[in-house]
């Protein structure tokens, strides 16, 4: 039995306000295939996860297609079931009054946020709960976002998107702004889901944060895939060297890359 693509871009066309990010781009990536979108600032790293989330939709054109999970026009709520999301457009734009149990349950109504006319049963309560003992931030549960650091923040929000126990996970730099004890346990997280055979796309310049279980790198350079393949084949000095535009020295530890000046 063959499964449809996660994610199947074919010649794209996409504009953000009036300007064009994408011209004819084309990228797939299978279920399964846990992939690091890698470039510079600006590269359009979270245009391509916003396309896969259905935050920013392609220009309509006979020869073009956008498919998540093999559909053109997938139902959101579905697709929010089966595909989470972590990014830091969505910490900005969270209400700021919400508990760490309200940001995780939010993910059940699609919300970015609790508000009094939503439902929450038993049963959804109980189910946050779990998810907050499962990231071990149960302490959260009653702080109101807005009195967390960064790094609580966002471990709240991958509480959100696993809510629904999801396939597939969109992170949009992971750990930009915690300091190192929360990347740890971050990390630590993401790995468990990557052994659970769960999907992550994961957009990032900082190549420590990917975890040795992603293999697969692509490489974005305004608007345009430059380069994709094996990790141990893209990540050494000569490739990142041209994808940033300065010299730079890759290191390698326990799956884990580093990079310095050269
Ligand atoms: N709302 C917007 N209107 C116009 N242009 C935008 C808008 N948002 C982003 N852009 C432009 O789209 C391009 C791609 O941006 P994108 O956010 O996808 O980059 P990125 O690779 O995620 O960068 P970063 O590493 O800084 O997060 C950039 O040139 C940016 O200036
Ligand atoms: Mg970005």
């Amino acid at each position: 039995m063959s499964y449809p693509k996660l994610l199947d871009i074919h010649n794209a066309t996409v504009y953000r306000d009036t300007k064009k990010i994408f011209d004819g781009f084309s990228l797939s990536v299978e279920q399964g295939q846990s992939t690091a979108i890698i470039g510079p600032n600006g590269a359009g790293k979270s245009t391509l996860l916003k396309l896969l989330s259905r935050e920013l939709y392609p220009v309509v054109n006979d020869d073009s297609h956008v498919k998540i999970l093999g559909m053109e026009r997938p139902v959101l709520w579905e697709l929010r079931e089966k595909i989470g999301l972590v990014s830091a457009d969505l910490q900005q734009g969270f209400v700021p009054e919400v508990s760490g149990l309200g940001v995780v349950v939010s993910g059940l109504h699609n919300s970015i946020g609790l508000f009094h006319y939503q439902d929450v049963t038993e049963s959804q309560v109980d189910r946050g709960r779990q998810v907050l003992a499962d990231l071990g931030i149960e302490n959260l549960a009653n702080r109101p976002f807005r009195q967390m650091s960064t790094g609580q923040q966002r471990r709240c929000l991958l509480g959100r998107a696993l809510i629904h126990n999801p396939d597939h996970l969109i992170l949009d730099e992971p750990t930009s702004g915690l300091d190192l004890n929360a990347t740890y346990h971050y990390l630590n997280t993401i790995r468990q889901l990557l052994q659970q055979e769960k999907t992550i796309l994961l957009a990032t310049h900082h190549i420590h944060e990917i975890p040795p279980e992603i293999k697969r790198v692509v490489f974005i350079q305004s608007g345009e895939v430059v380069a994709d393949g094996n990790k141990e084949e893209m990540l050494t000095d000569r490739w990142m060297s041209q994808l940033f535009e300065l010299p730079l020295s890759v290191t390698e530890s326990n799956g884990f890359y580093q990079v310095l000046p050269a």
